[in-house]
């Protein structure tokens, strides 16, 4: 289990196999700090191209939606894609993270809510370096991650948990500048901030 093909067959199939309990535990989840924080970085006067990147079953989608913006789900989970699509009537790609195929300069803005952890480490640089490449100029990557220090399973899920210093480099190093970074959930101290967030700038 330690190609980077095996973590995301092995990571999509845990999805696969509870895509129904996800939805259920997280389509009340309150995102709203970090979708304010990521629309707060782009334009407010038009409607604005989303990459959802992770998109799951369509929480978010629906909610750009519903502000008048054209998300685009994306998602590895073929079951994810399908009720992303349903709950949410927005166009979904089943693609996985470490075989983007995605149009160059076409989005403004890529949401990236728990999902760029689960990319192994030694493909992080690529895939950053593509959502760079498919976002328009100055366009917003934002990501938000559960923090720490280094990478392996939880279960049968593949993560890789990083700091910020060491998110802050490698998003440099793909083009990005950051532009903001806080810590979840709010009003804690800091050991009991598990999260990460990240807004970003396409330099
Ligand atoms: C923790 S969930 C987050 C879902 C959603 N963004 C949310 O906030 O509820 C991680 C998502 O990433 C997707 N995912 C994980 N690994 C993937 C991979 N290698 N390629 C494509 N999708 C993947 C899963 O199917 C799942 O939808």
């Amino acid at each position: 289990m330690n190609s980077t093909h095996d973590k995301e067959n092995t990571t999509i199939a845990h999805y696969e196999a509870s895509a129904e309990a996800f939805w259920d535990g997280t389509k009340g989840h309150d995102v709203s700090q970090n979708i304010s924080a990521f629309l707060s970085a782009l334009p407010s006067n038009k409607a604005l191209d989303i990459l959802d990147f992770g998109c799951g079953p369509g929480r978010d989608l629906k909610y750009f939606k519903s502000l008048g913006h054209r998300p685009v789900g994306l998602d590895g989970c073929a079951t994810f894609c399908r009720m992303a699509e349903a709950h949410s009537a927005c166009p979904t790609l089943q693609q996985t993270f470490c075989q983007l195929n995605l149009e160059a300069h076409s989005f403004d803005g890529v949401f990236a809510n728990a999902s760029l952890f689960h990319v192994p480490s030694e493909q992080l640089p690529s895939v950053l370096k593509k959502l760079h490449r498919c976002l328009r100029e100055g366009g917003i990557l934002f990501s938000s991650n559960p923090r720490g220090d280094g990478e392996g399973w939880q279960g049968q899920r593949y993560g890789n948990y990083m700091q910020f210093e060491t998110s802050r480099e490698l998003l440099m190093q793909a083009g990005f500048e950051v532009i903001q970074h806080y810590y979840r959930p709010t009003g804690q101290v800091i050991e009991q901030q598990p999260w990460l967030a990240i807004v970003s700038r396409r330099r």
